[in-house]
């Protein structure tokens, strides 16, 4: 078994850490008191090739694997997972989606700009009614012809008021249940669409994250993704590789609270010393950091498994479930080692535990993730 990266995965992991720690941490806690979308530095990312960073060149992509995808993801969220989730629903909920089951005129079309990071996009599946239980959409997609008059509401959507390209899923052929849904590619400047207002977060805050209503939308019968009623199987497909992006993401925020962690830990004394030097901070800096390489391999497993194309499903869930339940422990216990200080702004780690509770529940709650986990292990 090879656990050695390549020189290009080497380069990669380098360029994201580098960018991270010179930019992203200048207003990281600035962004997130006042909930600032990061713009610039998203325009920055898409120059460096972070926003389509899995597409083929030949649609304008990065033409990178999907561990170094988990690299860069890790590096940018050890400083600031909210430009992680913008980056992770771009590159792996959108773009790849679009790649893998667009057709030529619509990567033509939507696929280059995104993967250009010229434009974001977002991923409407969540609504009021159906977060978890995913096959009860009622936003509806009515057939007339040539085109679908789109009506509902999707909740939760990150990207949602700075998208320009969505991807919606919706019920057309009710009698079907889930094989009567279709994601719909729709212009967010399409007549009809109204955002509403931007949702106050616990963490994550500058990530931009709407509710968005349609009212009779009119989207042409040629941006229907797949076959008539593969909607609902798409979002499955595409939110198996969404969730190696948030596994990534929580791996990074769990590393960043233990390099934190590790960094105070041989700075500030107590009892004549070094905290380092007590046993019960030196053993909690053990324990978090086995369960981040833990973590970590889940992660980059699934990964490797995506890259050479096997199935990579279970994988999948299983990262995203153990690495965000890392991070929220990691997170807890960077609290406890910061004590007083920990509970405070400036010293990122209760920022970096509000940041982990929402790797808990987003792209599939881990209860969900149990779900996929368990019915492959008990199907016959
Ligand atoms: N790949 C392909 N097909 C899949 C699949 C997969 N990974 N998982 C399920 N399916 C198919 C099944 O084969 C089945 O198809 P058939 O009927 O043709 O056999 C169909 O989907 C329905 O599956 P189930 O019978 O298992 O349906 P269920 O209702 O019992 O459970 C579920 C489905 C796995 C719980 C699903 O609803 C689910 O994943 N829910 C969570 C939704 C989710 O992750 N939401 C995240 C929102 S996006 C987000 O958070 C983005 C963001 O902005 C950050």
């Amino acid at each position: 078994m090879d656990f050695s990266l390549t020189e290009e995965q080497i380069m990669i992991q380098q360029a994201a850490r580098d960018y991270a720690q010179r930019e992203l941490i200048r207003d990281v806690l600035e962004r997130d008191e006042k909930a600032i979308y990061p713009a610039e530095h998203i325009k920055n990312l898409a120059e460096l090739g972070f926003m389509g960073m899995m597409v083929d060149p030949k649609y304008d992509g990065g033409g990178m694997d999907t561990v170094s995808y988990v690299l860069a993801m890790e590096e940018i969220s050890k400083v600031d997972s909210a430009v992680g989730v913008i980056m992770s629903v771009n590159n792996s909920l959108v773009c790849w989606g679009l790649e893998e089951y667009g057709t030529e005129e619509q990567k033509e079309k939507y696929l280059k700009p995104l993967a250009r990071g010229e434009k974001t996009g977002a991923f409407l599946l969540s609504e009021p009614e159906a977060g978890s239980d995913a096959t009860m959409q009622r936003t509806t997609a009515e057939d007339k012809g040539d085109y679908y008059l789109l009506n509902g509401t999707k909740n939760w959507i990150t990207n949602g008021g700075t998208a320009s390209t969505y991807l919606v899923m919706a019920q057309t052929h009710r009698e079907k249940r889930h094989h009567g849904i279709n994601t719909l590619i729709v212009e967010r400047d399409t007549p009809g669409i109204t955002v509403g207002k931007h949702e106050e977060k616990m963490g994550m805050r500058s990530s931009d994250t709407h509710s968005v209503m349609f009212t009779d939308v009119k989207v042409p019968k040629e941006n229907r993704i797949g076959e008539d009623g593969f909607g609902f199987k798409f979002a499955m497909r595409t939110l198996d590789g969404g969730r190696i992006g948030i596994a990534a993401q929580a791996l990074g925020i769990a590393a960043g609270a233990l390099e934190r962690s590790v960094k105070y830990s041989k700075e500030r004394k107590a009892f004549g010393t070094e905290i380092a030097n007590h046993q019960a901070i030196a053993f909690k800096l053990a324990d978090m950091e086995t369960r981040i390489d833990a973590a970590r391999l889940l992660t980059l497993k699934s990964a490797w498994l995506k890259d050479r194309e096997q199935p990579f499903s279970v994988a999948s869930a299983m990262a995203k479930m153990y690495a965000s339940d890392t991070a929220m422990w990691v997170t807890t216990e960077a609290v406890q080692i910061f004590g007083g200080y920990g509970y405070v702004r400036e010293y990122h780690v209760e920022r970096l535990m509000r940041e982990a509770k929402l790797t808990q529940i987003y792209e599939g709650t881990n209860e969900i993730q149990k779900i996929v986990i368990s019915r492959h292990l008990l199907r016959d």
